[in-house]
């Protein structure tokens, strides 16, 4: 299990959870009750687009499905993409 941060666009904090390697983010968040704007589901449509620290050594992405653009460094797209147990506290950032 991961240790995950979860903050706003303006940097203040939402909450603080536990997500494990078997499920994309987008998933966990809203089982856990934080809103992630979302659509698609697929890579497609960035609605659930975030920063997040850590994104080239503690994720995971689909290998069923793929952005449908290319993303700046720390964007994800939190419906295709997991994190990797780690022991590090990874900061996940909204658009909103
Ligand atoms: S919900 Fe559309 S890209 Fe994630």
């Amino acid at each position: 299990m991961t240790q995950i941060r979860i903050e706003n666009a303006a940097w203040e904090f939402i909450k603080q959870l536990e997500v494990s390697s078997e499920k994309p983010l987008l998933t966990q968040l809203e089982a856990e009750g934080v809103e992630i704007p979302n659509a698609c589901r697929i890579g497609m449509c960035a609605a659930c687009l975030c920063n997040i620290e850590g994104w080239d050594t503690h994720l995971n992405k689909s290998l069923k499905w793929e952005p449908a653009f290319p993303l700046w460094e720390g964007e994800i797209m939190t419906c295709i993409w997991w994190v990797t147990d780690t022991d590090e506290l990874i900061t996940l950032k909204t658009m909103t």
